[in-house]
């Protein structure tokens, strides 16, 4: 398969592309778009063998549901249930944060394909920021059905160019817009019982923000940030190892990990990774690049790059086919969009190696 270039980085080549897009979309096939968060690779939510492509290109197991992306908050009734809607607690988050980086799960309606919820009784719904993603949605005509557009496991997708190192020739068009900004992907929010809603996945809406807009609605309790022994994960795309870096990821939490002869540094800011770099001498390992996420300590900016940097890090050590070398990474404070960040490192240290 070929993948179509749409260009859509100015209203003028957006207006030529999205009828393409559109129609790739309407037509069962696979277009991968920008958000305001992380590309998507969108499929005709309501298609059950389109969305069935997606987990194909991905290499994604079906445990692992999708998020759907309205343009029109009006949408939501084709998706969750009556009774869902009734939860005031829906429109106080989308007053709130849509358009925007948060996706609210809630009971699906039955029509819902299953595949999409992964074969939950729920379904996350977000109305993204993205010019094009909101356009792309429009001119479709339908809810698309989208999940961060990366092989399953690797790092999630800034720009077109990460989208076509791991996709080119797997799906169907992409869409070259605006980039994203925020960088890292929505915050997942439940309200799918009684109690109070959980925060399923850190991510571009602070915690602290949810909280404040729920105060008076039962606030909000974060879900275990990772699996625990016996106790089933809330989020089944949650699992530990995400996010992940082709190289070897390690938190250098407390001191320079031991039996590191090559590596590259990923640190928070200029005077964290000054030091990480003195360890990594004194460790007598061999740094081959060594990224701050910002100068000093500024989440929004070190969102914006963190998949950027880590893709940089990991092409370094790739090119310079380096054997057994890491990326060594101190940990993110947690706090605000931090916590986002804090949750993707972990992730990506969890890999199985
Ligand atoms: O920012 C984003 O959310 C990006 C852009 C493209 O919108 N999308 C994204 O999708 O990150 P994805 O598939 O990489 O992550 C979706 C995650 C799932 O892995 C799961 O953790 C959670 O959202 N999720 C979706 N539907 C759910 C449901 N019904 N119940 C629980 N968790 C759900
Ligand atoms: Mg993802």
């Amino acid at each position: 398969m070929i993948t179509e270039r749409l260009r859509a980085r100015t209203p003028h080549s957006a207006a030529e592309s999205m009828p393409r897009a559109a129609a790739i979309i309407r037509a069962g096939g696979l277009v991968a778009f920008p958000t305001e968060t992380v590309y998507g690779l969108g499929a005709s939510a309501f298609d059950a063998p389109a969305v069935a492509r997606i987990f194909e290109a991905k290499g994604r197991p079906t445990f692992d549901p999708l998020i759907v992306h309205i343009a029109d908050r009006a949408d939501l009734t084709h998706l969750f249930t009556e009774a869902a809607l009734a939860d005031p607690r829906i429109k106080l988050l989308a007053d709130a944060f849509w358009p925007g980086a948060l996706t609210i799960v809630a009971a699906a309606r039955p029509e819902v394909p299953g595949l999409v919820r992964a074969g939950l009784e729920t379904v996350g719904v977000r109305l993204p920021r993205h010019e094009t993603a909101l356009s792309l949605i429009r001119a479709a005509g339908t809810p698309i059905a989208a999940p961060s557009a990366n092989r399953f496991g690797r790092l999630s997708p800034t720009t077109a160019d990460h989208v076509l190192e791991q996709l080119d020739g797997r799906i169907d068009a992409v869409l070259l817009g605006e980039a994203t900004d925020i960088g890292v992907e929505s915050s997942v929010v439940a309200l799918d019982g009684s109690g109070p809603a959980r925060l399923l996945r850190h991510g571009g809406i602070p915690l602290e923000d949810l909280a404040r807009a729920l105060a008076d609605h039962g606030g909000i309790v974060a879900a275990a940030p990772t699996a625990q022994p016996g106790v089933p994960l809330q989020s089944p795309g949650m699992t530990e190892s995400h996010y992940a870096p082709m190289v070897p990821l390690v938190l250098a939490t407390t001191a320079f990990p031991d039996g590191v002869a090559e590596c590259a540094l990923l640190a928070p800011d200029r005077a964290t990774l000054t030091h990480l770099e003195t360890l990594a001498t004194a460790a007598g390992a061999k740094v081959h690049a060594s990224v701050a996420l910002s100068e000093t300590l500024d989440p929004a900016a070190a969102a914006a790059h963190l998949f950027e940097r880590l893709h940089e890090l990991e092409a370094a050590l790739i090119s310079r086919a380096v054997p057994a070398a890491r990326i060594i990474a101190a940990p993110y404070p947690e706090g605000g969009l931090g916590s986002a960040i804090a949750d993707r490192l972990r992730r990506a240290a969890a890999t199985p190696q």
